[in-house]
């Protein structure tokens, strides 16, 4: 009898710790990330892979810059049970929807790249938010054209005084589309350039949209084009595609081309001469924010700055600074 008792005590402690055990395999964080074709957000993936490799897995899934996929798909990973859960929005706006369905599942969530709105964030307190302040980045952006034209006094083809350029924005409403422009300009002025806004357009972020842009920038302003800014480098590169089949880049013939977020083939441009900056938009540690604060919510935790390697502002955001990355390849902070 006592021996029975015992073996069955013994297999139910074995039951138990088999279940806990498994209960812990099984446990995992679900990532929806607005695309998989953008380059800088296709760092971030790599890095989130990296990070959670024998540590809590993700799974990570493709909306295709559908807001109603990734509704489903937040949906998706309630029903399996997520711990936590990632969102790069595709619409930031609706930011709200997605934070009361984690707030009713209790299954904490982390924004990244595209910050959602104050109010949205204000509706819960296990709702986090990782990004990078895009003001610094246009400031960033400027100072680096600033150094250029003060240095080249022939950049200004037509030598009226006054700087005429082109922009080529991201995507509409983006905080990275209308701050870093935005301090672009203002800093530009502030160092007293006068400036002669010749055009600008949406590239949506794309290379491809942005070498048809430039396209057709250069058939309607032609060389009396004397700047080109771009929000990312993606479309810096697509800018400076169009610009290598106009004949630019050889015999002399040269244009200023600015980009943001500093992606490996950034890197190539800037030591070929194509590209005169970037701004590092710092995909690892912002990788490494998002991670840290998913796994402390998921294993049920407050993320604190020693836990996550981070400062938090303002109890629930975690910003990763800029650096500006010029053509000599290092920055100016020595990253
Ligand atoms: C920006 C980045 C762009 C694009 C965008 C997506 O921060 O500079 O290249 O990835 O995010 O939201
Ligand atoms: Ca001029």
């Amino acid at each position: 009898m006592r021996r029975t008792v015992l073996i069955l005590l013994f297999i139910s402690i074995a039951l138990v710790s088999l279940s806990a055990g498994g209960e812990k395999e099984s446990m995992f964080i679900g990532v929806s990330v607005y695309r998989f074709d953008d380059a800088f957000i296709g760092e971030i993936r790599d890095h989130l892979e990296r990070l959670s490799d024998g540590d809590i897995p993700i799974v990570i899934r493709n909306p295709e810059n559908s807001q109603n996929k990734q509704n489903e798909q937040i949906a998706g990973f309630i029903e399996e049970g997520a711990s936590a859960i990632i969102v790069n929005p595709v619409d930031r706006t609706a930011s709200g929807v997605i934070i009361e369905k984690c707030r009713k599942a209790g299954i904490p969530l982390v924004f990244f790249n595209r910050e959602p709105l104050a109010d949205d964030m204000a509706r819960w307190n296990e709702v986090y938010y990782v990004g990078a302040r895009a003001e610094a980045a246009g400031r960033f952006a400027a100072r680096i054209f600033i150094d250029y034209w003060e240095d080249h006094p022939e950049a200004d083809r037509n030598g009226d005084g006054k700087l005429q350029f082109v922009i080529i924005k991201g995507e509409p409403g983006h905080q990275d589309t209308e701050l870093r422009s935005e301090y672009l300009m203002k800093t530009l002025a502030e160092a007293g350039i006068s400036l002669d806004r010749l055009d600008e357009e949406s590239g949506m972020w794309e290379r491809g949209k942005a070498e048809s842009l430039m396209t057709q920038f250069l058939i309607t302003y032609g060389d009396s084009i004397e700047a080109v800014f771009s929000n990312n480098d993606e479309m810096a590169l697509g800018a400076i595609d169009a610009l290598e089949k106009a004949g630019y880049f050889t015999s002399g013939r040269y244009m200023p081309v600015i980009g943001c977020d500093a992606i490996p083939e950034a890197y190539d441009a800037l030591s070929d001469g194509t590209l005169l900056g970037t701004v590092l938009n710092d995909a690892e540690n912002q990788a490494k924010a998002i991670y840290n604060i998913a796994k402390e919510l998921a294993e049920g935790r407050t993320p604190s700055e020693s836990a996550i390697g981070f400062p938090i502002t303002d109890e629930r955001y975690v910003w990763i600074p800029y650096t500006m990355v010029l053509q000599s390849g290092d920055s100016e902070y020595n990253h």
